[in-house]
């Protein structure tokens, strides 16, 4: 009760009486005021950043502005192994070549020399923000043959066939069915693919860091699958000559095979 009036018949309107007049005095503001039309676009564009803030992974939302500056930015220390994972994809000039979970496009510059002028790179990343980041890396670089979806690569639809997939440090593609499932069929007879990622330690000098990669993961998806020892088992069954290899004390691994005929 307002005044002793029922709040629904706040100055003796009906709630449907107050709802059309504050629409009515709504049009006749837009109308009147371009000001407010630019207002409810922010409003939007708001509206749309936080619904993009969903799509990029917790560890990477202050991150991907803090580096976007420096569009060629990566860490030193995984350079070697970018250049070993692209090795192992076995490419040649003119080979069309699939990185997913492509992030801020760090394996492109492998990537590109790999197939050449005449070959061609495509990045499937699932944050838009982050694919900002992918697309400077192009521009900087000035590459014409790689490009970068937004698309999640447990459905994203592709044009046509590739002669290498790249899965590095996608937990959220190399560790599930669904986008394996999905992806696969993208894939030449003859294709190759290779996966880094993280997984728990058995030695002794990598136990320690265990929980320190279970608390890291909370950072992830909530969607991503959990850290475990063999990460790559859901991609095991689906290529052959499948191998391993583990890194950093046997906190990270590549793995690396052909798709089966
Ligand atoms: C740890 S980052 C690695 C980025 C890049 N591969 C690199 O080596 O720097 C993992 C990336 O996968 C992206 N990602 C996660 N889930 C995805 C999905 N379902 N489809 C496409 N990209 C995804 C994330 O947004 C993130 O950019």
């Amino acid at each position: 009760m307002l005044n002793g009036r029922s709040a629904f018949h706040r100055n003796g309107l009906t709630t449907e009486q107050q709802l059309e007049e504050r629409s009515r005095k709504t049009e006749l503001r837009t109308s009147a005021n371009p000001m407010f039309i630019t207002e409810i676009f922010m409003k939007m564009e708001e509206s749309n950043k936080a619904d993009n803030r969903e799509l990029t992974p917790p560890y990477a939302r202050y991150l991907v502005h803090l580096i976007r500056p420096f569009p060629n930015f990566d860490p030193f220390f995984i350079k070697p192994l970018r250049q070993r994972a692209v090795q192992l994809l076995q490419l040649k000039p003119g080979d069309r070549v699939l990185d997913t979970g492509c992030g801020p496009g760090g394996s492109f510059p492998y990537l590109v020399d790999a197939v050449g002028a005449s070959g061609e790179v495509v990045g499937v990343e699932i944050s838009p923000e982050i694919t900002i980041n992918a697309r400077r890396r192009i521009e900087e670089n000035r590459w014409n043959n790689v490009q970068v979806m937004v698309a999640d690569a447990r459905t994203v639809e592709l044009r046509g066939k590739f002669d290498g997939l790249l899965m590095f440090a996608a937990a959220d593609i190399y560790a599930s069915s669904q986008a394996l499932a999905n992806l696969f069929p993208y894939l030449k007879g003859d294709a190759r693919v290779v996966v880094f990622g993280a997984k728990l330690s058995h030695r002794r000098s990598g136990k320690v860091l265990n929980p320190l990669l279970r608390l890291l993961w909370k950072l992830s998806f909530a969607s991503t699958p959990a850290v475990n020892y063999e990460p790559w088992a859901p991609l095991k069954n689906r290529v052959a000559e499948f191998h391993v290899q583990e890194h950093f004390l046997g906190c990270m691994f590549l793995a690396w095979g052909k798709i089966l005929d």
